[in-house]
């Protein structure tokens, strides 16, 4: 059985962690090797970025940190699918460009330069599914899971991040699954896309 890496990207509260843990949950009941991964890591840098010890840096310094966290985290990925592992990824190059060019607190980065600090991981998953979802519902979802906001939790900003999103999806051939729906459906559709590359 030959691995695969698929990646799951959307706003926040699209559903992308509870989507990997079912799907994973799936995989493994029919014999397959599944890991679960997500970005920003907990390891190495990703740990330095969740914990906010880098201090106050710039838009630009912050986007760097995300694709350093994912250089490393790519490297592990790699191995993992070479040992016939489906790593399913919560995040990858597509957050730091939707994220970071979309002006949190008025200060946006260049998309074209995320895309270039991003290239040597633009190829590397065998799919991306975009999980699209209106914000107000998203961060309804959020709201009810009890725990703290995050600076990246505003609609407002939120909006221009699903755009950017949206717009990576064309470019990139990322595949849409409208997430606004049930749990279970949702779920059926994804497997049935993923099915293509397992
Ligand atoms: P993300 O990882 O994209 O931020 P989560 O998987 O944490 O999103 O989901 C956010 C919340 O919404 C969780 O409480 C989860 O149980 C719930 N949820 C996930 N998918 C759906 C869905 N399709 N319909 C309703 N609630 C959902
Ligand atoms: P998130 O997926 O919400 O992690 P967790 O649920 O474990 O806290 O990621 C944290 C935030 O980081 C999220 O709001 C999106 C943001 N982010 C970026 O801005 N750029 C990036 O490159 C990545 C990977 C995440």
């Amino acid at each position: 059985m030959s691995g695969a890496f698929i990646v799951f990207e959307g706003i926040d509260g699209s559903g992308k962690s509870t989507l990997c843990r079912r799907i994973a949950e799936v995989l493994v009941s029919k014999g397959m090797a599944v890991e679960t991964t997500a970005e920003p890591t907990h390891q190495g840098i990703g740990a330095i970025i969740r914990s906010g010890s880098a201090g106050p840096v710039s838009q630009e310094t912050e986007a760097l940190l995300f694709v350093a966290d994912r250089n490393d985290h790519t490297e592990r990925i790699v191995e993992s699918v070479s040992q016939g592992n489906i790593v399913l990824c919560d995040r990858y190059f597509a957050s730091t460009v939707a994220y970071q060019s979309s002006g949190l607190d008025g200060r946006a980065v260049d998309a074209e330069w995320l895309l270039s600090i991003n290239s040597r991981f633009i190829d590397r998953p065998d799919m991306v599914v975009l999980l699209d979802i209106d914000p107000e519902k998203g961060l309804g979802r959020v709201d009810s899971r009890g725990e703290e906001v995050s600076k990246f939790e505003d609609p407002e900003f939120l909006r221009r991040v699903r755009s950017c999103y949206l717009a990576l999806a064309e470019r990139f051939g990322f595949r849409v699954v409208d997430a606004s729906r049930s749990a279970d459906e949702v779920f059926e559709e994804v497997m049935s896309v993923i099915g293509e590359v397992l």
